[in-house]
C-alpha cells in the first residue's frame, strides 16, 4: 500500500515539475516593439541620419540626405505636432528646396493603428519615392508628385530603426492640444496659426522649479532664458512663438547643438505643461 502511495506521489511531483517547466519555456519573448527605444525613435523623427540617432555615418546616402534634408525628415512632411497640413505647418508652403507638408493627421493615425500596421506602412513600397530619384528637379509648381511622396524607407532604415520610430509614434509623440490652444485659419499653404493659453492647466511654479533645477535649462539658457539667442529670440519668446516645436526639442534634444542639449524623453505631458505654463510668463521669461 505504502509503495503505491509513493509511486503516485512521484508521478504527481514529476507532473508538476514538467508542467512548471513547460510554462517557463512558453513564456512570451519580448517583441521587437518591446525592445524598441522611444528616445531613438523621437530623434529619428527629427533627423534619422543624425549621429545622435546612431545612424551609420558612413552610409553612402548621407550626402544626399544632407543636400535634400527636408525631403527626408519626417518632421518636414508631418510637422513637429504630427498634424501635417492641419496643424502648425498650415502655412509651410513648398519651395524648390522643400516638399509639401503631408495631408494626413499622423498623430491620430498612430493612435488608431496597431504597431504592426504602422511598421508595415513604414516598410511599404507603394507610392513611395525611390532613393535614386533626382530631387534637384523638384519644383512645387511643375514637378512635385514624386518629390512630395514619402521616401521608400525600406531602402533606408533597418527593421530595428523602424520599430524605434513606430514606438515613438505610438508612445512618444505628445497630443499638443493638451499643451496649448491653437487657432488655425484658412487652408494650406496660405493658412495661419496663432497660439494661446500656453501650458493650459499646468502648474507654473513646478515648471519654474524644473527650469532652474539641476541646471536643467537655466544652466545653459540663463535664469530668464535670455543667455542664448534662438533664431533671434529668447527662450521664452521662442517657446511662445513655436510651442509646436519646443515640446519635441526638450524631449528629444536640439540635434547638433553645442554644448549638447540632449533632451529627456521621460519628461511627462504634465511636466511639459508645467514648463510651458512657466515660460508663458513674459515677466519671468522676457522676449
Ligand atoms: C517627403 C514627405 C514625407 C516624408 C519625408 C515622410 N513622409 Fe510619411 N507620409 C507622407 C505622405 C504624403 C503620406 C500619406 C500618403 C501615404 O500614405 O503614402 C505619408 C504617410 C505616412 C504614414 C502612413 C500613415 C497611414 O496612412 O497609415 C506613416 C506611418 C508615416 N508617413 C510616417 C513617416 C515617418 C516616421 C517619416 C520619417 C522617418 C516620414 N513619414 C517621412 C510624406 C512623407
Ligand atoms: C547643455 C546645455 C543645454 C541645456 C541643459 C538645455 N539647452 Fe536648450 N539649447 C542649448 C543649445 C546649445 C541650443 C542651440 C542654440 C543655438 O542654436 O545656437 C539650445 C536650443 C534650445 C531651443 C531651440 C531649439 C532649436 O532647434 O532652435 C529650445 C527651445 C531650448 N533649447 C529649450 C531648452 C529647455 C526648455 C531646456 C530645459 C528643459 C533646455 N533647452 C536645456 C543648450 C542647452
Amino acid at each position: 500500500m505504502k509503495h503505491w502511495i509513493s509511486v503516485l506521489l512521484t508521478m504527481l511531483v514529476s507532473f508538476l515539475l514538467i508542467t512548471g517547466c513547460d510554462k517557463k519555456s512558453t513564456r512570451p519573448q519580448p517583441t521587437a516593439y518591446d525592445n524598441a527605444s522611444v528616445f531613438t525613435g523621437g530623434i529619428m523623427y527629427d533627423k534619422f541620419w543624425s549621429e545622435e540617432a546612431g545612424f551609420d555615418q558612413n552610409d553612402t546616402n548621407i550626402a544626399k540626405f544632407d543636400a535634400y534634408s527636408d525631403f527626408f525628415r519626417c518632421k518636414q512632411c508631418h510637422a513637429w505636432d504630427l498634424l501635417g497640413r492641419s496643424g502648425s505647418y498650415i502655412n509651410r508652403a513648398p519651395k524648390t528646396t522643400r516638399p509639401s507638408v503631408a495631408d494626413l493627421n499622423l498623430y491620430q493615425t498612430a493612435q488608431a493603428k496597431s504597431a504592426q500596421e504602422l511598421f508595415d506602412e513604414m516598410k511599404s513600397t507603394t507610392d513611395r519615392r525611390d532613393i535614386s530619384y533626382d530631387l534637384s528637379t523638384y519644383d512645387p509648381a511643375t514637378n512635385f508628385t514624386v518629390g512630395d511622396q514619402m521616401p521608400n524607407f525600406s531602402q533606408i532604415l533597418t527593421d530595428e530603426q523602424i520599430w524605434d520610430i513606430v514606438k515613438f509614434l505610438k508612445e512618444g509623440a505628445l497630443d499638443v492640444s493638451q499643451l496649448y490652444d491653437a487657432t488655425y485659419t484658412g487652408t494650406y499653404p496660405t493658412g495661419s496659426v496663432s497660439y494661446s493659453n500656453l501650458g493650459r492647466d499646468g502648474n507654473a511654479t513646478n515648471g519654474a522649479t524644473y527650469f532652474g533645477s539641476n541646471l536643467k535649462c537655466a544652466g545653459c539658457h540663463g535664469a530668464e532664458g535670455t543667455f542664448r539667442e534662438l533664431e533671434n529670440m529668447s527662450l521664452g519668446g521662442f517657446t511662445r512663438s513655436k510651442p509646436n516645436e519646443v515640446q519635441h526639442k526638450i524631449r528629444y534634444g536640439a540635434l547638433g547643438s553645442v554644448p549638447k542639449m540632449a533632451g529627456d524623453s521621460t519628461l511627462s505631458l504634465t511636466q511639459v505643461k508645467d514648463l510651458y505654463k512657466a515660460l508663458a510668463d513674459t515677466a519671468n521669461f522676457p522676449d
